[in-house]
């Protein structure tokens, strides 16, 4: 590294090198990275003709014939396979009767059906595929993307999630629920297709390279046993109540001490 060494003579060398380096990088991103797909998998027409009866027949109630929504549920057109796919494999949906959040109750469809549902929604607008493993399995990554991903849920998840994915409450009776034991997949299409009062967090502001990462670091946290008392893991909650508990309760007694000593030494 001699021209690490010979810094006076090279000074330009090592914002050039930086500047080559951004060129460069940049180069292989356009010739690495391929063509966006522009929803190409929106499935064979048998399947979304079988997705369409499907969904006349245990949809339609609520999201309209043709997906656009009523009274009792919101439009699915442009929300896409991966929302389906989630929605449905998670159990939420059929949603039983009008709800304020759909709770998960036991998967009523097969694979195939939630397929064909999940075409039929894509035929009427695109929107986020069911992705692929490639872009949800955690497997591979280095301890420091694992740390990045706990960064990145910190910064974005836990405000609603809690720091330990244990879940949390939410104003007007909803809430963000644990996410032990929920699928990589689902995760990712939770995601990209923001259920509920989530966000959608897309590619640009979170790369599936940065999914993989939350994703890894969300199993991490499952093996890990909690470090020290869990106080039941609720977050805000139970932790400001043993606070409150035992930091106010402890500071009373004291007080209470305090008093008493004063009173006897008078
Ligand atoms: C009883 C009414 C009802 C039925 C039946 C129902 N849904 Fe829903 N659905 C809702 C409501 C209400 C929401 C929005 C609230 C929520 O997400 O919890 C919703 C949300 C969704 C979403 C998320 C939309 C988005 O913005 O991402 C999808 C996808 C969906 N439903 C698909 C289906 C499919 C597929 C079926 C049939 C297998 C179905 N639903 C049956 C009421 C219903
Ligand atoms: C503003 C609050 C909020 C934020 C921020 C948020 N979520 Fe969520 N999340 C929710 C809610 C609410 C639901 C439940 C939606 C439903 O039941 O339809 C949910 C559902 C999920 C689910 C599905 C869990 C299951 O049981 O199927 C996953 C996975 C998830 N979120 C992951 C994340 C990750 C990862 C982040 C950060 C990148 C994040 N969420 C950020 C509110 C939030």
């Amino acid at each position: 590294m001699k021209f690490l060494s010979s810094r006076r003579r090279h000074k330009a060398v090592k914002p050039l090198l930086l500047v080559a380096a951004l060129f460069l990088m940049g180069g292989l991103y356009s010739v690495a990275v391929p063509e966006q797909q522009s929803s190409a998998d929106t499935g064979t027409s048998t399947q979304v003709e079988e997705g369409r009866q499907l969904f006349a027949v245990g949809c339609a109630s609520c999201h309209g014939l043709n997906g656009e929504g009523s009274s009792e549920g919101p439009s699915v057109v442009g929300v896409g396979a991966a929302s389906v796919d989630f929605q449905v494999e998670t159990g939420r949906m059929p949603m039983a009767q009008p709800a304020e959040q759909a709770p998960q109750h036991e998967v009523t469809y097969s694979r195939e059906e939630i397929d064909a549902l999940a075409a039929y929604v894509a035929s009427l607008g695109p929107g986020p595929e069911i992705p692929s493993p490639e872009q949800y399995d955690p497997a591979g990554l280095t301890a420091e993307e694992i740390a990045a991903g706990g960064e990145l849920f910190r910064t974005n998840c836990s405000a609603c999630h809690n720091f330990t994915g244990a879940g949390g409450a939410l104003p007007n009776g909803k809430y963000a629920p644990a996410l032990e034991g929920v699928t990589p997949k689902h995760i990712h299409e939770a995601l990209r297709t923001g259920p509920q009062q989530m966000p959608v967090f897309a590619e640009s502001t979170i790369s599936d390279e940065n999914v993989r990462q939350i994703i890894a670091y969300l199993e991490t946290l499952q093996q890990e046993p909690s470090g020290g008392l869990t106080l039941g893991g609720l977050g805000p909650v139970s932790e400001g109540l043993w606070g409150w508990i035992i930091g106010i309760g402890g500071l009373s007694l004291f007080a209470v001490w305090i008093a008493s000593k004063g009173a006897r030494s008078k």
